[in-house]
């Protein structure tokens, strides 16, 4: 049977598990038959096809757009896509939702004091600092999804539980078998 084509799209903060999402399911719909995946991740879009794009509104717009059309045009042909972006704005994530079609917004949800914890990639003590302008959460601003489609808060949950969450989700949609339990 060809498979049909749907997109999961993580918005979130930067630093919030989109990735780390994206990742952990990939393998896990491998093992359900989803055998056409790609990844689009901002950080690594950022290095071809949005290379040069900064973060003013219009730069991250023109960003989303791009991710967005890449991902309708990958699921028209039955592929499942896995877009990673920060996203900031809730007028172009649903045109892209529009364009998209088969679109699943994750939104995945963490506070800014556990983001600054974690600060991974050392940014956060840089913006609070003033050393970055206009970042995400900080001095910038991020629309939370009004309806997503699934919501997982990375500070509460444990990793595998909002896998789970997304994979229910798919399954209640119909873009995944319902997995038979032994
Ligand atoms: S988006 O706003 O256009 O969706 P995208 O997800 O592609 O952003 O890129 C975000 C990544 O760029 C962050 O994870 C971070 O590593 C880096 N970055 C650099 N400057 C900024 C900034 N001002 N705001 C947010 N992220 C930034």
């Amino acid at each position: 049977m060809e498979q049909q084509g749907f997109t999961i799209w993580f918005t979130g903060l930067s630093g919030a598990g989109k990735t780390t999402l994206s990742d952990a399911i990939e393998p896990l719909l491998r093992e359900r038959g989803v055998t056409k995946i790609e990844k689009l991740d901002g950080d690594v879009v950022r290095t071809h096809l949005s290379k040069g794009l900064g973060f003013s509104k219009e730069d991250r717009d023109t960003n989303i757009l791009r991710i967005g059309w890449v991902a309708e045009v990958l699921t028209r042909n039955g592929v499942c896509v896995l877009a990673s972006a920060i996203s900031p704005y809730r007028d172009i994530r649903d045109e892209v939702r529009r364009n998209v079609g088969a679109f699943v917004e994750v939104y995945v949800k963490c506070s800014i004091p556990e983001l600054t914890r974690r600060d991974v990639k050392g940014l956060y003590e840089k913006a609070i600092k003033g050393e970055i302008k206009n970042f995400t959460g900080i001095s910038d601003p991020y629309e939370e999804p009004l309806q997503p489609d699934i919501t997982v808060d990375t500070e509460a949950e444990e990793l595998a539980e909002s896998v789970a969450k997304v994979l229910a989700k798919l399954e209640e949609y119909g873009y995944l078998p319902v997995a038979v339990k032994a």
